[in-house]
């Protein structure tokens, strides 16, 4: 049985059941594509059976690394950027405690990221860091060639040599890249690194539950056996339901393109669980680069509440009506934390003292899906009993599959993101990289 439920009796004001039937076949038949491998991109549907093929010595495996590596670490460094980067933090910071940073994390080493911009006050402050600190370099990159972690990878395995020596530093660097081709696969097998690979047909933001996500994930001291449990769970369960309603995946596939048809074409993900705002940033990765593309696709965007409703609550509730809202809930968190009685009550809060925290979130998520409602934007609610690794596992595997029905159903490639190419070739051509020679001259007369 799965945990997470999805409900879409918010958006009865916005679409009918009716509308709903009409897409059941829509929904089998792109279904069927995903199983049966016969849709477009279906070389990059490895993530779909992965949660049951991962094998205990595989992981064992895995576990084993990340033992080592904890061991001899204060801080490691996950280097990574796009689907290389934002699975591991979605799911670190999920369960982490809000103030890991300041906190003696026993065992557990701190997990810091870098490749994920090229800022150089970013970079020199974290070499300064990384004088005093014990470290180790878990280096992802499926392609082994793109700019940003390759440029950050350069800096640190220098910086490595130079604090541990060159042999030493092998011991602290793990990479996670492909198979056969890439830099960053030569550098690897040319040092010795410790080495995982990222299997042909999974695409970056679809590879959250291979070594990319898993690795780091262990590293910080979760527990990925369960995390691989919560996926394969959804897996199995989304596999043999038919039944459109029951099949939440499909639903929200089918939902979300009905609505894109009305004109809702923004989506908006939003959680009132602070933890979750890098899993927001996961989820805009995936949906954004599997769904904008050939002029079309819900532009997906995200909110952290109830902080962003006094900034972008505004626009939601009276601004251009496009949107619709996805509004991740979490019925219990880890703690139990109440509002103090105060004799005095100068602020006014003793209507509430008794009151857990979680109770008062939910009653502005309550709130706010109402107003929202009301302000014709409509809602669907993923619903989680809780935080934990099999929760995520479960939430990880709905959306990846989720996303895959609901991009051929709007019916482009879900699995591939031509459109990145476009800024690398102009920054390759803007440094004069050998053999972009005619682009750099057309390119600098544009921005001089
Ligand atoms: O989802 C994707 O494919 C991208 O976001 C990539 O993950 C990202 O561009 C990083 O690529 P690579 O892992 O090849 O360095």
């Amino acid at each position: 049985m799965i945990q997470l439920k999805l409900n879409i009796d918010k958006v009865a004001g916005f679409i009918s059941e009716q509308e709903i039937k009409l897409f059941q076949s829509e929904a089998k038949l792109q279904q069927k594509k995903v199983y049966q491998k016969s849709g477009a991109g279906n070389d990059f549907l490895g993530w779909v059976e992965l949660p049951s093929e991962i094998n205990e010595d595989f992981l064992n495996d895995l576990e084993q690394t990340a033992s080592l590596i904890r061991k001899q670490s204060q801080i490691v460094v996950v280097v990574g950027i796009g689907g290389s980067y934002l699975g591991a933090r979605a799911i670190i910071d999920a369960l982490n405690s809000n103030f890991s940073a300041l906190q003696d994390q026993g065992q557990s080493p701190f997990i810091i990221y870098a490749g994920q911009n090229i800022g150089e006050d970013y970079m020199a402050e974290l070499l300064d860091l990384l004088n005093e600190k014990e470290y180790s370099v878990i280096v992802i990159s499926k392609s082994g060639t793109t700019t940003e972690p390759a440029i950050a990878f350069r800096l640190l395995r220098e910086h490595l040599e130079r604090k541990y020596g060159e042999t030493n530093a092998v011991n602290r660097i793990v990479a996670i890249t492909d198979a056969q081709r890439g830099a960053l696969k030569t550098l690897a097998d040319e040092k010795g690194y410790k080495s995982y690979i990222i299997p042909d047909d999974v695409g970056g933001r679809y590879s959250v539950l291979t070594p990319v996500g898993l690795l780091p994930i262990a590293v910080a001291g979760f527990n990925i056996a369960d995390f691989i449990q919560g996926a394969r769970n959804m897996q199995v369960f989304l596999k043999q339901e038919n039944n459109l309603y029951a099949n939440p995946a499909a639903l929200y596939a089918v939902v979300r393109n009905i609505l894109y048809r009305k004109g809702k074409t923004t989506e908006i993900l939003a959680s009132y669980t602070p933890n979750l705002m890098y899993f927001v940033e996961w989820w805009k990765q995936l949906y954004g680069e599997s769904e904008g593309k050939d002029n079309k696709g819900i532009f997906p965007a995200g909110v952290n509440l109830t902080t962003d409703l006094h900034s972008m609550g505004q626009y939601i509730q009276q601004g251009l009506r496009n949107i619709f809202e996805t509004v991740i809930r979490v019925e219990n968190p880890k703690n139990n934390l109440k509002i103090p009685f105060d004799n005095d009550n100068l602020d006014g809060l003793n209507f509430m003292s008794g009151k857990r925290l979680s109770y008062v979130n939910k009653m502005a998520e309550e709130g706010t899906m109402l107003a929202h409602i009301d302000g014709q934007v409509p809602n669907l609610e993923v619903i989680l009993p809780h935080i934990d690794e099999k929760v995520l596992g479960e939430l990880v595997y709905f959306f990846e599959m989720a996303c895959a029905i609901s991009g051929y159903i709007l019916g482009v490639n879900p699995f591939d993101q031509p459109g990145v190419e476009a800024y690398k070739k102009n920054m390759f051509a803007l440094l004069e990289k050998p053999g972009f020679e005619e682009q750099t001259i057309a390119l600098k007369k544009r921005i001089s």
